[in-house]
């Protein structure tokens, strides 16, 4: 199993190309089960969670072709994957695969839509808390499907489709919205959704439905209202640049100082963390080709965060921006308020020296002045990728164990930091 060694202390100067945003590319692959044309993906990123979802809709008769270099290209440009769901040959996504990736749990929606039928594992526990779909079910329900749990499946049936409704999500979910608006797509009339996900990625995926024929208004606000249609047909679409790498990069470079550009980022699409970062002292500055970021010798300053859905700062920076306030002048908080057991990397953050108490779902960190290279390892994706950002500032080496969570997420990290000028190499048994 590979390993990162990092060793810490220097500072990244140089710039950091952001990839395709997985948690845009994940969905949009799954909405080319909503048409028999091929839907064409630009800007897809090279992550063992794409290759997993190839597996799954390969399952389903799905042919995905992945286009070769093109002039001008090198290793650091996104694919383009040519996705063709002409024939479904099978409804069923089966427990081996849907178990290791929660978004797979996503294909009932387009399946049960279009074949009028899906049958889907559970996607059962995750390492970062109980995740429920009892909200993608009811979405479903809401737009007449009928839903059966047997042996551990999702069992959604509508052999004459599906037909518009009003969904009003009670809480708000990523996953749920996304459900919701593939289904209703291909839904007979209207439907309207409540208090649905505003992330940018709902968006994007919105944006790519409506190339392919969707008529959606409203995604990025809170009310989605969704007129289906008869069929949809392919379309071509370049996935956005993903807000999560940029942040992660964004605090890796308010970690060991230095000066960056992340290259096609896009600052509107985590103003939430910037906002959080430019109070820690850094220098954010957007310019026409991404985002700078800056740090001199000046000392970081503590700050008090709490996770929210999109606007607020996001649940998948905050183990970034644990680590990163490990080193602040002072004591910060931070409060997770979307996923109940999303603090596994404190333990190991003590290990380096951090110094974090937790009460409930808050976390009270004490500033340290060094931290201390140690083996670690890391239970989730953005769990692992902190304890990077971490390494690169521990005095010493850190190894960081079970890289292929951070192979889920993040693109040949180990390289991009490298180029910054960052002591980082994978190891390879
Ligand atoms: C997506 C993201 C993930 C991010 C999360 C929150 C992808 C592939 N994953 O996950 O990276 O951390 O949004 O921004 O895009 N919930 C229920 N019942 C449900 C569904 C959700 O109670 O049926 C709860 C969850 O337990 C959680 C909250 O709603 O507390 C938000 O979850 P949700 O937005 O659905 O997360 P995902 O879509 O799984």
């Amino acid at each position: 199993m590979d390993r990162i060694r990092i060793v810490g202390g220097k500072p990244l100067t140089g710039a950091i190309p952001i990839s395709g945003a997985k948690n845009a590319t994940l969905p949009l692959m799954i909405a080319a089960l909503l048409t028999e044309d091929t839907l064409v993906l630009d800007n897809v990123p090279h992550l063992a969670d794409v290759g997993l979802l190839e597996r799954i809709l390969g399952n389903h008769g799905v042919d995905v072709m992945i286009a070769g270099k093109r002039p001008g290209e090198n290793g650091a440009n996104g694919r383009t994957l040519h996705i063709s769901a002409k024939n479904i040959v099978d409804t069923t996504a089966p427990y081996e695969l849907v178990s290791k990736m929660r978004a797979s749990f996503w294909v009932v929606a387009p399946l049960v839509a279009r074949m009028g039928e899906a049958k889907v594992s559970m996607p059962g526990g995750c390492a970062i808390g109980t995740r429920p779909v009892d909200l993608l079910i009811m979405a479903l329900e809401k737009l007449g499907a009928e839903i059966e749990i047997e042996g551990g499946y999702v069992v959604a049936r509508a052999k004459n489709g599906l037909r518009g409704g009003e969904i009003e999500f009670p809480k708000v979910t990523v996953g749920g919205t996304h459900t919701a608006l593939m289904a209703a797509a291909l839904a007979r009339g209207t439907t309207v959704i409540e208090n649905a996900a505003r992330e940018p990625e709902i968006g994007d995926v919105a944006d790519c439905l409506n190339k392919m024929g969707a008529k959606i208004s409203g995604a990025g606000t809170a009310r989605i209202v969704v007129e289906g249609v008869a069929r949809l047909n392919g379309a071509r679409h370049s996935v956005l640049p993903d807000r999560i790498e940029t942040g992660t990069y964004a605090m890796a470079v308010a970690m060991t100082g230095g000066d960056v550009l992340l290259q096609n980022a896009r600052p509107e699409l985590l103003q939430g963390a910037l906002d959080a970062l430019a109070q820690t002292g850094v220098t954010v500055t957007p310019t026409n080709e991404g985002i700078r970021i800056a740090r001199n010798g000046a000392g970081l300053m503590p700050v008090d965060v709490t996770t929210e859905p999109f606007p607020g700062f996001p649940t998948d920076l905050q183990a970034q921006l644990m680590a990163l306030m490990t080193r602040a002048k002072g004591t910060s908080r931070i409060t997770e308020t979307i996923f109940e057991n999303r603090f596994m990397h404190v333990q190991e953050l003590v290990r380096l020296g951090a110094r974090i108490q937790l009460d409930g779902q808050t976390a009270t960190i004490e500033g340290v002045e060094r931290l201390n290279g140690a083996p670690v390892m890391a239970t989730d994706l953005r769990a692992s990728v902190s304890l990077v950002i971490a390494g690169l500032a521990a005095e010493g080496e850190t190894v960081v164990n079970r890289v292929y969570h951070l192979d889920r997420g993040f693109e040949r990290v180990e390289e991009k930091l490298a180029r910054c000028g960052a002591e980082i190499e994978r190891i390879s048994d």
